[in-house]
């Protein structure tokens, strides 16, 4: 443990060292042209991708790089997710229109990272098809991105082939989480931290434990010190981040459980409202259902992946709990928490799902009335022991009970998300609304969005809202004055 922090801080300096040393470059750079190097990053997935393209933009940003929203940039990256095989057609479909466009952007640099390069057969592919990529990284070494620019551009500097140029640095693996590196937050008001990374479960259709690796908990006082220093700046809502938040700390030593960590945020000033994601349900201690009841700050609102009613499919997705516990845990967890809104991600058509097993979700979903459901058709992922299971259910079947399960949730999500109408709740007013620039865009503690009118000098601020009209998902609501 202590050989580790020390390895972690030592990377770090290095680290350091080199985004200053790019940043010199740069500079007289700057001065010889008078122009700034611009870059561009696309996120895919999840939210611990969005975590990540802040860091990465931190690094950026140091070296002397200055943001720009469009790719026709100095720089762009995509950070890259690969959970369904769609993901991994989007970002190819985008990087050939990239190709073209660095064709008549000489020096353009374009670097891939994120879950897809994780995996061998992505990273032989570009290799061989798209040679005009520049540098490749993957989950587990972020923290390197300047040292991998840098042998980049000296690279080019001792005047390479285009195709000797790429810089490919791939881990498969890590425990070293490094600490104190440059990041850039996307909203001054609320921010993720990340608590855990990795993941041990290995659900039988799921690629997450091959490309994000083993489960590592970051130490408590890391994450205390960072939430400290984002409530000093300004931060009032943290959203803490992890694939299995509720095993956080399992392997800490000592060990400590999520529910002792939300108490330690919780007594931190300034923060008001304690978000998380994502919870497993077999991991899901009474302790942490007891914090949640007690508390003021942690939000009214839990994540739970259901992944499938059928008590027989949830044991070959490896998932670890039947339907009745899942059941008995929502019903826990009301009693605790009465308000509490319950969001889930369901899978349809895996493989050997037969019209009873999908009967089953569709109970639950009925049982539960969750406020919302992701609904995801099951994707081939190679390397996943769902993979290469027998009787893959047909497209056509898995569509259809696609349809039927989003018709139930629709149903039972507008009505249970509706409960709130004609009361007024706190909203964190976070943005101009994309559609319609008089209106504000405030998410409730429940997670819903509510849009209202009024000046954008509330956004950042915690403000009482009369909630007019339930739209469903969303509401439209007025400002108490
Ligand atoms: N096919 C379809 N959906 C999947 N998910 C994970 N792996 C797959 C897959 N192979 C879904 C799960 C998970 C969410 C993030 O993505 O529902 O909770
Ligand atoms: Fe994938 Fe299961 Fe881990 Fe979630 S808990 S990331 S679904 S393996």
């Amino acid at each position: 443990m202590e050989n580790n922090i020390n390895i972690n801080k030592i990377e770090a300096d290095k680290q350091l060292e080199i985004i200053k040393e790019l940043n010199q470059r740069f500079e007289e750079e700057y001065e010889k042209t008078g122009i700034r190097k611009t870059y561009h990053i696309v996120t895919f997935g999840c939210q611990m991708n969005s975590r990540d393209s802040e860091k990465i933009s931190g690094i950026l940003k140091q070296i002397g790089y200055v943001e720009t929203d469009t790719e026709d940039a100095d720089f762009v990256i995509y950070n890259t997710c690969t959970v369904r095989e769609n993901a991994n057609n989007r970002v190819y479909g985008r990087l050939g229109h990239l190709g073209t466009l660095k064709k008549k952007r000489p020096g353009m640099l374009i670097a891939l990272c994120g879950c897809m390069m994780q995996e061998n057969t992505t990273v032989e592919k570009i290799k061989e098809s798209y040679r005009f990529v520049d540098i490749i990284f993957g989950t587990h070494n972020i923290f390197k991105l300047a040292e991998l620019i840098k042998i980049r551009l000296d690279n080019e500097e001792t005047g390479g082939k285009q195709s000797d140029l790429m810089v490919v640095d791939l881990w498969k693996d890590t425990d070293m989480i490094v600490e104190n590196l440059p990041n850039d937050r996307k909203y001054p008001f609320k921010a993720g931290v990340n608590i855990i990374f990795g993941c041990n479960n290995f659900c039988s259709y799921c690629i997450v434990p091959y490309v994000r690796g083993r489960e590592r908990s970051r130490n408590p006082q890391d994450i205390i010190e960072e939430v400290k220093k984002l409530a000093s700046e300004g931060v009032i809502e943290v959203m803490l981040l992890g694939q299995n938040v509720n095993s956080y700390g399992k392997n800490l030593n000592p060990p400590m459980s999520f529910a002792k960590l939300l108490l330690e945020i919780e007594k931190i000033e300034g923060i008001e409202r304690i978000r998380f994601m994502t919870s497993h349900p077999k991991d899901l201690s009474q302790e942490l259902i007891d914090v949640m009841g007690a508390s003021k700050k942690i939000c009214k609102h839990l994540h739970l992946p259901l992944q499938s009613g059928s008590s027989r499919l949830l044991k070959i997705m490896n998932r670890r709990y039947t339907k009745e516990d899942y059941l008995d845990l929502v019903e826990r967890i009301r009693k605790a928490v009465p308000d509490i809104s319950l969001t889930t991600d369901i899978i349809v058509g895996f493989p050997g799902e037969t019209e009873e097993d999908f009967l089953e979700t569709l109970d639950v979903v009925k049982k539960v009335r969750f406020d919302n459901a992701f609904t995801f058709l099951y994707s081939k992922r190679t390397g996943t022991p769902a993979a290469i299971m027998e009787n893959q259910v047909e497209e056509k079947v898995a569509k259809e009970r696609f349809d039927r399960l989003l018709a139930e949730i629709q149903n039972s999500a507008a009505k249970s998300s509706s409960r709130y109408e004609h009361t007024i709740q706190d909203v964190l007013v976070e943005e101009v609304n994309t559609q319609d620039e008089n209106l504000l865009t405030g998410r409730l503690s429940n997670n819903m969005l509510v849009h209202f009118a009024g000046d954008k000098s509330l956004i950042g601020k915690l403000i009482p809202v009369y909630l007019e009209e339930s739209k469903g998902f969303y509401y439209i609501g007025s400002q108490v004055k």
